[in-house]
């Protein structure tokens, strides 16, 4: 298959009527899959009431057929279409963070494809805040299930580009609308447990929602080893680069140690710091920055942009510096964490 790419001015006015997203809302329409800029990653979308074009989802990526979607909707009306009932907690973090980098895990009223769902009597929606996202869903007048559009185990993509290296040909378009915002995922909330429960941290920290709806618990499966988490994407490898990551708590002078110990068995050698620590490991093969420390929201940003270059560097190894778990910190410290398949070196 070929795929097609448009590019589209995420500022530019009326959107709805774009030819290009027209286009891409046509195929849509049609069953075909595309990928899309939201304010945090790149999304596959397809038409979440068709089981044909969610399957297709799932064969691109190469993913589990066990780990549910999220349903992408532009109106509180196209919410009320896909779940049976909205609490007025969920109501609450709705007012206060839609559109915007929250999914919400609601009773589903069985109106989108049970693909979509993976089989489960919840569904998990959200309302993105891009420009394109908003004009695509519109244009189209669908609920889209889009996962990351990424190869399944991949980082997420930030970027056309990282779309198009893993999905090239195996879908029917793109849309550039350049680099993503937040740069990790959305926050998965699950709205059916008293208190509520988040499945996944993400672009809306902890502290925003208890602010909301006061305490929030966090699914012991994203930490504990004995406990199965209960977002199913949650539970597999994810994010990994090619060479072998380990996280070191303890910093820069221990990571420039363990640069030498490396250098010494002739293993090329990456390290994955911040701007402030740039000039800092002088024997390392590459180092890559990710942002500034002193602003965890620039570190999120290039995340998944760093851990791609890392792997067109060819290095064997890659020690990365460890970031406080407070508000965004919170989903940086999970994906590096996965990314580095839970080894950290003290
Ligand atoms: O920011 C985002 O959320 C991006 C953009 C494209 O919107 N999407 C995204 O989708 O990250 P995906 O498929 O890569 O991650 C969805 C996560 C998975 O961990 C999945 O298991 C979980 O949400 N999930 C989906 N439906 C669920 C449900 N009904 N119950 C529990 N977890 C669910
Ligand atoms: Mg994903």
């Amino acid at each position: 298959m070929k795929t097609k790419l448009w590019k589209v001015d995420p500022e530019a006015e009326d959107l709805v009527n774009d030819p290009q997203i027209r286009e891409a809302a046509a195929l849509l329409e049609r069953g075909e899959i595309i990928a899309f800029p939201t304010e945090t990653v790149y999304g596959l979308g397809g038409n979440a009431k068709i089981r044909d074009s969610v399957r297709k989802i799932y064969a691109a990526k190469g993913r589990p057929s066990d780990n549910p979607l999220i349903v992408h909707v532009a109106t509180e009306e196209q919410v009320r279409e896909i779940c049976t009932e909205i609490n007025p907690m969920a109501k609450k973090l709705i007012d206060a963070f839609w559109p915007g980098p929250m999914t919400l895990v609601l009773p589903s009223r069985g109106a989108v494809t049970d693909t979509v769902t993976a089989g489960l009597s919840t569904v998990a929606i959200r309302m993105p805040s891009h420009p394109v996202a908003r004009a695509l869903i519109l244009a189209s007048g669908l609920p889209i299930a889009a996962p990351s559009a990424n190869s399944s185990g991949h980082p997420s993509p930030t970027t056309a580009g990282h779309v198009l290296h893993d999905l090239n040909g195996k879908i029917a378009g793109i849309i550039d609308g350049g680099e993503t915002g937040v740069g990790v995922e959305s926050t998965v909330v699950d709205c059916t447990t008293t208190p509520m429960t988040i499945l996944r941290p993400g672009g809306i920290s902890r502290e925003q929602l208890a602010e909301v709806i006061g305490p929030v618990t966090d699914d012991p499966g994203l930490t504990r080893p004995d406990q199965t988490p209960k977002a199913p994407g949650m539970k597999y490898k994810h994010y990994a680069p090619e060479a072998t990551m380990y996280l070191v708590p303890k910093g820069k002078d221990r990571i420039r140690e363990l640069v030498v110990n490396q250098k010494n068995e002739h293993r090329r050698v990456g390290v994955l710091t911040t701007l402030e620590n740039k000039d800092a490991f002088p024997d390392a093969d590459v180092v890559l920055t990710c942002g500034r420390r002193s602003d965890p929201v620039t570190v999120a940003h290039d995340l998944f942009a760093v851990l791609r270059r890392f792997d067109a560097e060819n290095v064997n190894v890659i020690y990365s510096e460890t970031f406080s778990e407070a508000g965004i910190g919170k989903a940086i410290m999970n994906r590096l964490s996965k990314a580095a398949a839970g080894r950290v070196l003290e």
